[in-house]
Parts: structure tokens; sequence; C-alpha cells
């Protein structure tokens, strides 16, 4: 894991890290191991026969037996095992001790946590922090499009479909930070819809709940100062929210601790002041189709500023 970098591991599905990822791909080890004796055994097969004339067993037999009898016993036993196994999987309720809701938007992850304290709603984005070792239950829904979420190395995919809540409990065994991908196509930046999950001890899970359950620090400089005036002159508060500041609005990402966050855009760019800066100053070149428009007429002091104040923003 780079903690430091924000990447994570890699997106995998042969590194599971997570109850139902680790009996999904037994499935798949299982299903290719079984596969591939069978092909080696029929080649071998193919091969003798290509080699010897006389015929040792009776065509007849061949056929009732390989051809019938034994695909119905390794098929059979197969199905056996893997309806058994699949009984295993987590069960999907939303009794868990902790549901997070999701709502996936082209092309962005909209997260949002329940206070215990006060019982208000904490809104992040792109990044799922999860306690280790405790089931979770994700409430999925999609504001626009089918999309799909896909964390291949903590459990399979599910779809998220507009005006349908469907849900995903997923639980992470190790501390990590695991790449997750949106896995059905949802238009042109469908691709670059990527989100992490960010496995932590449980008290630190803890102690980074309550801090994102504050509403935004004050600014600590004149520059970031000169940043927050700037957000509300260029009225960024239409479609963003940051709370304690200006909360009304959630068409984009709520930005209350977007410093905090590892990366900015779905995966896009690291988050740091030079790429806030240049993703407010033209977002249409990072990531063509998106729906945040070009902070077009803003001076360069006014962006440098802006760009402070937001990655000041922890
Ligand atoms: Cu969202 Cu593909």
């Amino acid at each position: 894991m780079t903690e430091k970098t924000g990447e994570g591991t890699l997106q995998s599905v042969l590194h599971p890290a997570g109850w139902d990822a680790t009996v999904i791909s037994q499935f798949a080890w299982v299903m290719f191991g079984a596969g591939t004796l069978i092909f080696v055994a029929v080649m071998a097969l193919l091969a003798l026969s290509l080699r010897r004339h006389e015929r040792p067993v009776r065509p007849a037999l061949w056929i009732a037996g390989a051809g019938v009898a034994f695909p119905i016993v390794v098929l059979s036993a197969l199905l056996v095992w893997s309806t058994w196994r699949s009984g295993q999987l987590a069960p999907q309720s939303s009794s868990q001790a902790l549901t997070i809701s999701i709502t996936a938007k082209m092309w962005w992850w909209d997260v949002r946590y329940r206070d215990p304290e006060s019982g208000r709603e904490i809104a992040t984005a792109n990044e799922i922090h999860v306690p280790v070792g405790q089931s979770v239950y994700l409430g999925l829904n999609a504001a626009d499009v089918i999309h799909s979420l896909w964390v291949p190395s903590l459990a399979g995919k599910r779809d998220m479909i507009p005006g349908r809540v469907t849900g995903l409990t997923i639980r992470a065994d190790k501390p990590g930070i695991y790449r997750g991908q949106c896995a059905e196509y949802c238009g042109a930046q469908h691709a670059r819809m990527a989100l992490q999950v960010i496995a932590l001890p449980p008290d630190e899970f803890k102690a980074w709940l309550a801090r994102q359950a504050q509403p935004a620090v004050a600014p600590a400089s004149s520059l970031q100062e000169r940043g927050r005036a700037v957000f509300l002159e260029q009225r960024c508060q239409s479609c963003h929210t940051i709370r304690g500041v200006a909360e009304k609005a959630h068409l984009g990402p709520d930005l209350t601790h977007v410093g905090n966050r590892k990366q900015i855009g779905a995966g896009v760019l690291r988050t740091h002041e030079g790429t806030l800066a240049g993703w407010i100053a033209d977002p249409q070149a990072v990531k063509p189709g998106v729906f945040m428009p070009a902070a077009s007429g803003l001076d360069g002091e006014s962006l440098r500023a802006l760009a402070a104040y937001l990655a000041h923003l922890e």
C-alpha cells in the first residue's frame, strides 16, 4: 500500500482482501482448474487417437461415457459445490452496524454517512472509508443512468439503477486502500469513474468520521480568506456544499473536507493545490464532458486563492 501517494493497491481480482472476494476468487480458481484439467485430458486423448489406429473402446461407449456421463457428473458436482458455497457469501442486509449510502452520478460517487452523534448526514465523494473487519452495508442508488459498483478485492459487482435501491455488503479484512471502478458503461467518462475503499482500524475510522462531521475549517491565511470569497463570488455554491459556508446545493461533490480526500475528479488527479487549480480552470480538458464548467474569467490570483482554500479544507 502506498498511503502517501494515495494510489493504494492495484485493482485486482487476484488479491482478495475481504470475505466475498475470497469466495468469488475460489469459484474462479476451481472452475479454471477443472476446465484446464479437462482440456488437457481431451487434448491428450485426441493426440492418442491420431497416433493409434486400433480402437480399444467401442465408439458408442465413448459417446455415452465421455460425452454424456462425464459432463453430467462433473457439471452437477460443480453446481452443487458452487450453490453450497454461494450460501456462504455475506448476507445482503441493511441491519449491519454501519450503513453507507452511495449514489452514482455521471461520473462520480456521492457517499453519505450518518453521524452517530448528531444523526446528521455527512457527505463526501469518491472515497468510502470503512472500519477493518466489520461488515458494512452499502445502500446503492443512481441519479441518472445505470452504473455499477465494483471493488474486486472486496466483493462482486452490484448494479446501481435509477429509482431503485440495491445494496451490497462488504468487509475488508486488512487495512488498506482498495481501488474500485464503475463497471457498467455510463457515458463518455465511464472509464474515469473510479473510487477507493479506505479500510482503517476501527479507532482511526471513528476519528475520521468525527472529523468529517465537523463543518469546514476556517481559512488560515489571507490567501485562503480570499479563496473563500472567490468561492462565493463565482457562485460555486450553486453546485457544491461547504458545510459552514454554503450548504444548499448537492449537484456536485460536497467540498467540506475536500482537502482530506486523496484524489479529485473520481480518481483522475491527486489532491493538492496545483491539481485543484488546474481542475477548476478547465475541468473539460481533464475530463471531457464532465458537468463542471470551466472557470472562465477567473484571474490567476483568484484561482490560486481558491485552490489554496480548498486544499486547506482537510
Ligand atoms: Cu458509471 Cu460507468
